[in-house]
Parts: structure tokens; C-alpha cells; sequence
């Protein structure tokens, strides 16, 4: 009993120690600094709950300690019965019930679909995420491990997986919700703030799971606009010698049977589409920055910094080809 014995010192001691993590609180991925409708909602209720818990808990330990230090004495059994009763019985369901009328009348807006506006498609595979905008001229450009929103605008996500359950996940802008083989599921966001937030997976989905993360980057209407015009336009043509000989080596080695590069021969559906990797804010789903460097070490071993990944390593092919491959890819903006 001693050992679980805490002094009100060791309690104070907790406290100091705990502190510092409530820095984790804050950042791109967190849920208690809403930048979305959706975000707000649920740290609203994150909030309540927590209150109520505390308020709970200071109820209790007021009880143990008035009747264990302030009167240590025997208790009438009538206002003990009463006590238990009204603290056992009574005061948890309507509390909990208070909460669950709270969190449930929450639930028709968050997780209603948006039936107008924009709609991306946002598939789960492993271990990255496909995204499909339609685009102004009624077409579909596809993107990989990045998400751009319009600020202030309702959008539709449909969330689908080829293999394995995912679960989409945006903290700053809502909740989460399961990417299951064979059927779509839905969610829709509003986001409130421009910037740029971090996304998850937030389901296990095999060895990578912790390595499946992606950007989501909140713009002012007119720049997302831009940004998706210019996504759904071909790639760019290699700028400069070492850059036309790895447009050259990247078709010559067979890339282009998984990858897609608008405007080139490369029409692969397995991979990634890097028309515009060079543009996107990382490598890898959220691994690796998008520079030259990065594209040399993830074409040379892709298992060593994502393992079981299903791309095959290209170290047999002589190191300045590598290098001219990625220098051609991180031209792709
Ligand atoms: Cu995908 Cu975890």
C-alpha cells in the first residue's frame, strides 16, 4: 500500500515533470489548435469532457480527503447509503449523459457529407496517399502525399483503399475517418486558417504505418486555384544537360511502368504521378524533403527509409545516372 501511497510533494513533482509535454499540445498536428470548423467542434467537446473529469475528480479526492484528514472520524450510515448512492448511482449517468447529448448533437454536422463544391478523391495505399482533384475543364489530375485546400470553402473527401484499412486523418481541421477495401467512405472539412498542417494515417496498416504521413496546405482561393491549374498541366522539359539525360535513364529503365509523368511516355498508374513532384512540400509521404539529394537516396534504397515499401531498390544502376534521374525529378515543379 506505501508504494501507491502519493504525497501532495510527489503529486507537485508530476506536475513539473508533465508540464513541458504540453508543448505537444500545439503545432501542425494537433487537435487542441483548431484551424478548421470541423477541428473547432470537436475540441469544443474535448474540452467540456475534460472539465467535467476534473470537476469529477475534485469531487472525489475533495471526499477522500475531508473524510481520511479534515473529519477521521465514523459516519452516519444513512448519509454514507445516500453518498453512495447519489455519488454511485445518480451523479454518473447524468453526467455521462449530459455528455453523450453533447457529443451526439455534434455528429449530424461533422459528419455530413459536402454535396456541393469540391470533391477530392483520396485513396490509401501503402504506404502513401493518392489524391485526385477534378479539375476546372472537367477532367481528374492525380497527385500523391499532398492536400491543398481553398481557406473558408466546405470540402468533400471520398476515402477509399485497394488492400488494407487506412484511416485519414487531418487533426488541425477534423476527425478521422477509416479508408476500407471495397467501399467509399466520407468526410467533409472547412478549413478556417492558411497554412500549412500535417495528416496521418491513424489506422495500423503494416510495417510503414508510421511512415504514411502527408501535407495539407490551407491557401487563399485564388492561389489554390493557380496551384491546380497548374498541377493539371504536363510536366515541364528537362532544364539543362544532366536533367535531359535523367529524363532519358528515368524511361530507358522502365520507372514509367509504375510512375506517371504527364507529358512524357510514362504513364504507370502503381506509383506515385511525379508530373509535379518537384513541387510538393515531401518525398515519401512526409519522409524525405523534395531536393536532388533526397531523390538520390530514396532511388538508391527506397526499403532503407520506408521498409517493405513496394518499390524496388535502383542501386545497380551507376551512380551518375542516379543523380541525373534525380536531378530530373526535382526539376518536376
Ligand atoms: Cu496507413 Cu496506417
Amino acid at each position: 500500500m506505501d508504494a501507491m501511497y502519493l504525497s501532495p510533494r510527489s503529486w507537485g513533482w508530476r506536475a513539473l515533470i508533465a508540464l513541458p509535454l504540453l508543448g505537444g499540445c500545439s503545432g501542425p498536428q494537433s487537435t487542441l489548435q483548431p484551424a478548421g470548423v470541423d477541428a473547432e467542434q470537436i475540441a469544443r467537446l474535448f474540452w467540456w469532457m475534460s472539465g467535467f473529469a476534473i470537476l469529477i475528480w475534485g469531487v472525489v479526492i475533495g471526499c477522500a480527503v475531508f473524510v481520511t484528514y479534515i473529519k477521521p472520524r465514523p459516519h452516519d450510515s444513512r448519509v454514507a447509503r445516500w453518498l453512495i448512492l447519489g455519488g454511485g448511482v445518480v451523479v454518473p449517468p447524468l453526467v455521462l449523459g449530459v455528455l453523450l447529448a453533447f457529443g451526439l448533437s455534434l455528429l449530424p454536422s461533422l459528419s455530413a457529407p459536402a454535396e456541393d463544391g469540391l470533391q477530392i478523391s483520396v485513396s490509401g495505399e501503402r504506404w502513401w496517399w493518392r489524391v485526385r482533384y477534378p479539375t476546372p475543364s472537367g477532367g481528374t489530375v492525380e497527385l500523391a502525399n499532398e492536400v491543398r485546400l481553398p481557406v473558408g470553402e466546405r470540402v468533400g473527401f471520398r476515402l477509399t483503399s485497394p488492400d488494407v484499412i487506412h484511416s485519414f486523418w487531418i487533426p488541425s481541421l477534423g476527425g478521422k475517418v477509416d479508408m476500407i477495401p471495397g467501399r467509399t467512405t466520407r468526410l467533409s472539412l472547412e478549413p478556417t486558417e492558411v497554412g500549412v498542417f500535417r495528416g496521418a494515417c491513424a489506422e495500423f496498416c503494416g510495417t510503414s504505418h508510421a511512415l504514411m504521413n502527408f501535407r495539407v496546405v490551407v491557401m487563399e482561393p485564388d492561389a489554390f486555384d493557380t496551384w491546380l491549374e497548374r498541377q493539371a498541366s504536363p510536366a515541364r522539359p528537362p532544364q539543362g544537360e544532366v536533367a535531359r539525360r535523367g529524363q532519358e535513364a528515368f524511361l530507358a529503365n522502365g520507372c514509367g511502368a509504375c510512375h506517371a509523368i504527364r507529358g512524357t511516355s510514362a504513364d504507370g498508374v502503381l506509383g506515385p504521378d511525379l508530373t509535379h513532384v518537384g513541387s510538393r512540400l515531401s518525398l515519401a509521404a512526409g519522409t524525405l524533403p523534395t531536393d536532388a539529394e533526397s531523390f538520390e537516396r530514396w532511388i538508391s534504397h527506397p526499403d532503407d527509409i520506408k521498409p517493405g515499401v513496394n518499390m524496388p531498390a535502383f542501386d545497380m544502376l551507376p551512380a551518375p545516372q542516379i543523380h541525373s534521374i534525380a536531378t530530373y525529378l526535382s526539376q518536376l515543379e
